[in-house]
Formats: C-alpha cells, sequence, structure tokens
C-alpha cells in the first residue's frame, strides 16, 4: 500500500470506473477494523438511520430501547404524544437506563436511582445535597435528533446537516400511494451474522442471485428478468420488479387483498429501496417489509426485519392465520440471504482473494461501493 495507506484514492481506480468496467472493492474493505472505523465514523455518524415504527410506541410513556453502533438508544412518546430519542447512558456514572421495551412514567436508574422525565429532564438525585454547584438541569438525558416519514423513525448522531426529507429526497412521493402511516409493524426477527454489513447490503440490492440462491423458494415470484432499477433523487436507490401480485407471499398462497387505493404501478409490481447507508425496504401490492442493517463489528451484522400491514388488513379476524403465509416466505428466503452471505465473508477477506468483475445486474453493488468510496476515501 501506498502512502496514504488503504485510504489513498489511487487504490481504487477500478471501482471508480463505469460499472460495466470496474472491479470491485478489495476484500479488507469488509474486513479491517480500520476501515471499518472510518465507515463509521464517516457514514453511520452522518446519515438518518433508521430505528423503528411509530406505531411500536403508540401510547405515551411506551418506550422501545436498541443498541445502535454500541450506543444503548431509547425511543419514546411523551406526555405530548411527541417521540423523542435519547442517549440511555444515566447522566451520572453512565449506567444503561433500560433495556427491552415497555411503558413508564419516568426512567430510573437501577444504580443510584437518579431519576428523568419522558422529556430527558433529571427529576430525582439521591444524596447529592452536598455536590457543589451541582445544577440538574445541566445533567437531562442527551437527546439524538429525530426525524419520521410517514411512521419510519430515523436518528442522527450528526446534531447539524440536512434533514430527514432532504434526506430521503423524492422517495415519499415514488412510494405515497402505499401510504405508510396507515400501516402497523406486525411482527420483528432479529438475526446475529458473521458478515460485513455492506455485504448484506449488496445482496439485497442485486436479483442476480435470486435464481440461484433463492431457486426452490421464490425464484418464480421474482423472476430476475422483471426488475430495473429506477431513477433517484435523494440518499437512496431503487428496483422496481414489473410483476403483478404480492412479492411477499411463496408461489401457491393467498393473501389479503391489495391495498386500497394504489395505482396501475403499484398493482403491477414491487419496489425495493435501499436507503442509505443501511435501510432496505420492500414494498410491495398489500404489505411492506423493512431490514435494519446494523453493523456490530467489522465482520458482524445485526439484521432487524419488520414486517407492516395496512391498519384495516391487521384487524380483519383472520389477520393472524393468513399472516403464518407472509412469515413463513420471510422465514424461509430471509435465512437463505444470511446463510449466502456467511458463506461470501470468509472468502472475501482471504488474503488470496482478489476483487471481480460486475454483471449488469449489480449495477447497485457497484453504486454501493462507490458510496462507501465518496466518504471513506481521504481526499485526492
Ligand atoms: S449511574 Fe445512574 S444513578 Fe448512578
Ligand atoms: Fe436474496
Amino acid at each position: 500500500m501506498g502512502q496514504g495507506g488503504m485510504f489513498d484514492p489511487k487504490l481504487y481506480a477500478a471501482t471508480r470506473r463505469p460499472a460495466m468496467e470496474a472491479s470491485g472493492l478489495p476484500g479488507y474493505c469488509y474486513a479491517s477494523p480500520e476501515w471499518y472505523a472510518r465507515e463509521i465514523e464517516r457514514v453511520f455518524l452522518k446519515e438518518w438511520l433508521f430505528v423503528g415504527r411509530a406505531d411500536q410506541i403508540p401510547n405515551v410513556g411506551d418506550y422501545v430501547s436498541l443498541d445502535i453502533l454500541e450506543a444503548p438508544v431509547i425511543l419514546v412518546r411523551d406526555q405530548q404524544e411527541r417521540i423523542r430519542a435519547f442517549s440511555a447512558s444515566c447522566r451520572h456514572r453512565g449506567t444503561r437506563l433500560v433495556s427491552g421495551q415497555g411503558n413508564c412514567k419516568a426512567f430510573r436508574c437501577p444504580y443510584h436511582a437518579w431519576t428523568y422525565s419522558l422529556q430527558g429532564e433529571l427529576l430525582g438525585t439521591p444524596e447529592m445535597k452536598r455536590t457543589k454547584d451541582f445544577d440538574r438541569s445541566q445533567y437531562g438525558l442527551l437527546p439524538i435528533r429525530l426525524e419520521s416519514w410517514d411512521g419510519f423513525l430515523f436518528i442522527n448522531f450528526e446534531p447539524d446537516g440536512i434533514s430527514l426529507s432532504q434526506f430521503l429526497g423524492d422517495l415519499p412521493e415514488t412510494l405515497a400511494g402505499y401510504r405508510f402511516s396507515d400501516m402497523v409493524c406486525t411482527r420483528v426477527v432479529g438475526y446475529d451474522l458473521a458478515c460485513n454489513w455492506k455485504v448484506y447490503v449488496e445482496n439485497a440490492m442485486e436479483v442476480y442471485h435470486v435464481a440461484f440462491v433463492h431457486q426452490k423458494t421464490i425464484e418464480e415470484t421474482l423472476p430476475t428478468s422483471v426488475w430495473d432499477t429506477v431513477p433517484s433523487r435523494g440518499s437512496y436507490i431503487n428496483l422496481y420488479g414489473a410483476a403483478p401480485g404480492s412479492l411477499a407471499l411463496l408461489e401457491g398462497d393467498v393473501g389479503f387483498a391489495p391495498i386500497e387505493g394504489l395505482g396501475e404501478k403499484e398493482l403491477g409490481g414491487s419496489y425495493i429501496p435501499l436507503i442509505y447507508p443501511n435501510t432496505m425496504l420492500g414494498v410491495t401490492v398489500d404489505c411492506a417489509w423493512w431490514l435494519q442493517i446494523l453493523p456490530t463489528g467489522p465482520e458482524r451484522t445485526r439484521v432487524n426485519v419488520g414486517s407492516c400491514f395496512p391498519r384495516t388488513t391487521a384487524a380483519r379476524p383472520d389477520f393472524a392465520e393468513v399472516a403464518e403465509r407472509y412469515y413463513k416466505r420471510w422465514d424461509t428466503t430471509i435465512p437463505e440471504d444470511n446463510w449466502i452471505s456467511e458463506l461470501q465473508q470468509p472468502g472475501l477477506r482471504s488474503r488470496l482473494n482478489r476483487p471481480g468483475r460486475y454483471s449488469y445486474r449489480e449495477e447497485l453493488v457497484h453504486h454501493i461501493a462507490n458510496y462507501v468510496l465518496d466518504r471513506v476515501l481521504d481526499p485526492a
């Protein structure tokens, strides 16, 4: 490696070429702790990150705690019904305030019982009377920027920067017909995987593998030939597959009626957008699902998968019974993607591995590599 080490732009000239002339990223981009640290700092700590759905915390005092980039975070609905995000570290000596999800009137630290309101104000501090110049109002929970789009909640660790709506560009408009604000998330399933986050994101955005990895399961409902890249304006990329019917069912299964009010384009196919860097949506005629692809280490990824249905669908008496067919589809195909991702990782990381070439079906894999290079490399 030259003087600039692994962040020297010259090393990536082959990936910078147009997709059909380009080579992929070197394997160390998927395994090196140094490369990973740059991605956290320059990608994940700067961008809007999807953290859940507003309908997962519908009532005042409902909270959910999650770990984002090794930082415990709380999402809570406050007394004014406004959803807020806070760092879950106690302002006394840092203890994690809550785990999992639930409902509460205030957050009470399990260590020395400092207590915080749902708005994050520090209310109770036992035994602190002798502490000089201790001003409680300076020790509220640290807020994190949170904005939402049709029930999808996003946080941003960067205090300044563009709004979520600027970030998403024309995605809300492209998908307006699905009325995500009228949907509810009915199930979340998580997987801890031994692969780099990009391995998973790249897999999500190419249909090249479908005929092979999903040969026995969804190849028929998801033929490679119907998919095309949709032009996008915003921090996302998008695929549209022109095949009518639900993308979320296995061949032969009958599901729910389409979402009310969909237009011709929506009824005639499905969308798979990737909101950079790590949120994939599956959007089809009767439901939607999300994949939150969270890096937990250079070669570790947590994938959370949520299923969303229109409120009217979820209220049907036969919902639980029919929804099982959808859950079966996700529980079949997602482990196939998990399997291939964990097989790719050790081969990709090998010192004997060399970058390969892309198929025209991997245009977006090339786009993802260049998105990362744009942010991670030193200036030329
Ligand atoms: S660490 Fe939370 S009250 Fe002491
Ligand atoms: Fe797949």
